[in-house]
């Protein structure tokens, strides 16, 4: 029976999007389709008494972009006469003079949705062959679609595909699958097929054809997924966040497995083998990167440019085509994603390219729209990231960017001795990190004292500047308590005509080169009676008075510590939100991949 396989595909996806969801099943009498707003436990509470045997359907969870989250904007969308039914990710762009020309020849629309006008446009193109009814309606479709269609004139088959959006077919024993992400069929077979741009699948119980929006048929290689069911699980932690953060340690193994040669302190970076002499002609690189990922490009930024001679621009990936950016010769582009599906970040890197830049990628989703799109790139390993808060993505991103400083600064002027020092040094933080997570309960109990405050301030200088940055982010994202962040340097330009008791400051200070300067700060803080969270070297008492409480992360060398010094910054936002009893893996309003520009 496909009802509850869906709903458990839904629940595995509910982290990408979820203001509402539905689900659509062919039976015997025709399709049956449920919606419903809210959460999927909603969708399943009024399905409990529904007793479906169908086994082909279609299910989504929506994140509402156009018309606000209400049942009739819940997928799946059908045609007039309820036949066909469609589930859509993406954007119809050109969706408004499609209505008007379908409702101009009669149909009959039901919700505010862009993507309705699909059902409609396959209805108007079908005459009893449902795929070609889909082929012919694509090319008429500007935008993102990442689309699954089934109609009851065809109860075997259900037609699938993809344009600027994920989507995967997964071969099981005697059943077949088409998600948008991995983690939704992970239960039932690790065999996946990725399709391909304008690739149109149809998918009966137990075999496929793909076809392109010619009607070739196309021939797609399948891979076995390297992460198995448990990776999707909370595994006893009561958040997937939370898990997240437990398992930073092995994200920084598993990024440096194989790459890191301590023998002879290089970097190993197979994704960029047959391009090595392209990427050792870099004069200019161009991080592009949004979000949490644009904080590991800011920190990309001032690593490699402390280890190399090469200069490092960094942009939010929404604002990189609004830039006149001169594409001199010996210019790279780097996009940094977790999801590979971010669309700002995917418009950047197909924008360098055109430009004739050469692009790299920086991704944890394997066959991701971003890994596919760049020239070469390495990928994160790091398991699939559920909450929609990244936390390991970010720690795995760092240490691939430092992987990546390595392998150009061995090509320039540092040393063997040094590149060994570095090795040596990063193979030392994930038993670092697990140092920090053993006082877990200690950031717990400081966290119980901020829960009454709205405003938050983070300050950090240096390296630890976009550590700063992404620990506002991560307190604003699932506490929904307002924080800024600031280079510490920059809060006397303004910033400090906010500081009194009602405003908590939380200090990264560990002790570096910029640690004395960063004290003075906090000094100015303490004498306006600011509330002082400090983040600091083991050991230093100094920080201690200075701050009302102070998490200790252990000592490194400067370039490495935003590894450390970040993770307080996630488990403090973490307690802060439970104790606020916050949806913390669905904050709400975000979503997972923004698949929307
Ligand atoms: C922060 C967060 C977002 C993402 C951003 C980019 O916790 O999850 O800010 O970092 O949407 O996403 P990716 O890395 O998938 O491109």
């Amino acid at each position: 029976m496909a009802a509850p396989i869906l709903l458990e595909g839904l629940k595995r996806l509910e982290y990408r999007g979820y203001d509402s969801a539905g689900l659509a099943v062919i039976e015997k009498s025709g399709v049956v389709c449920q919606r419903s707003v809210g959460k999927i436990g909603a969708l399943e509470s009024e399905l409990a008494g529904a007793d479906w045997q169908g086994t082909s359907g279609l299910a989504h969870t929506r994140w509402a972009t156009h018309g606000s989250p209400t049942l009739e904007n819940a997928h799946p969308h059908c045609d007039c006469k309820k036949t066909i039914f469609v589930v859509h990710n993406g954007i119809v762009e050109n969706h408004q003079s499609l209505r008007e020309q379908l409702m101009s020849r009669g149909h009959r629309f039901r919700s505010e949705t862009d993507s309705e006008t699909l059902a409609h446009l396959i209805e108007e193109h079908y005459q009893g062959d449902l795929e070609k009814a889909v082929a012919q309606s694509l090319p008429l479709v500007e935008g993102a679609y990442g689309i699954g269609v089934l109609s009851s004139d065809h109860p075997d088959q259900i037609v699938v595909a993809r344009r600027g959006s994920p989507l995967i077919l997964g071969a099981g024993d005697g059943e077949f699958f088409a998600a948008s992400d991995a983690s939704a069929l992970i239960s039932h077979t690790r065999k996946v097929i990725d399709l391909q741009e304008d690739d149109i699948a149809v998918i009966y119980s137990d075999h496929h054809e793909i076809n392109n929006l010619k009607s070739q048929s196309i021939l797609r290689p399948s891979r076995t997924l390297a992460w198995d069911v448990k990776a999707a699980e909370k595994q006893g932690h009561d958040h997937f966040m939370l898990k997240e953060i437990y398992e930073q340690p092995e994200a920084v193994c598993n990024a440096m497995r194989g790459r890191a040669v301590g023998s002879e302190g290089i970097a190993k970076l197979g994704g960029l083998s047959g391009i090595e002499d392209e990427i050792l002609k870099m004069k200019r690189l161009c991080i592009v990167s949004c979000g949490t990922s644009y904080y590991a490009g800011l920190l990309g930024r001032y690593i490699i440019e402390a280890c190399t001679d090469i200069g490092v621009e960094v942009d939010l990936a929404s604002e990189f085509r609004y830039r006149k950016l001169n594409f001199t010769e010996g210019t790279v582009v780097l996009a940094i994603s977790q999801s590979g599906e971010t669309a700002d970040t995917f418009a950047a890197i197909q924008e360098a390219r055109r430009r004739g830049s050469l692009a790299l990628g920086l991704v944890n989703v394997v066959e991701s729209s971003i890994a596919r799109e760049t020239d070469a790139g390495i990928y994160n390993h790091a398991g699939p990231e559920i909450a929609v808060a990244s936390t390991k993505s970010f720690i795995s991103q760092l240490t691939i960017l430092y992987l990546f400083t390595l392998f150009l600064a061995r090509r320039q002027n540092m040393s063997m001795a040094e590149g060994q020092s570095f090795i040596r040094e990063l193979e030392s933080i994930p038993e670092k990190i697990e140092r920090i997570l053993e006082r877990a309960s200690e950031i717990e109990q400081i966290a119980s004292h901020y829960t009454g405050y709205k405003n938050f301030l983070f300050l950090g200088r240096k390296f630890n500047y976009p550590v700063a940055l992404e620990g506002a982010l991560k307190l604003k994202e699932i506490s929904y308590l307002h924080a800024e962040a600031y280079a510490a340097g920059e809060m006397k330009h303004g910033p400090i005509a906010l500081i009194d008791s009602n405003l908590p400051s939380v200090c990264v200070a560990p002790q570096d080169s910029t640690y004395e300067k960063t004290l003075s700060n906090i000094e100015e803080i303490r004498s306006r009676g600011g509330p002082l969270i400090g983040v600091g070297t083991e050991g230093d008492e100094t920080l201690r008075k200075l701050c009302n409480h102070m998490i200790e992360v252990p000592a490194t060398q400067e370039i490495f510590a935003p590894l450390l010094t970040v993770v307080p910054l996630q488990l403090l936002s973490y307690y802060i939100a439970k104790e606020l009893g916050c949806e913390i893996d669905q904050p709400r309003n975000l979503a997972k991949s923004v698949t929307v520009e």
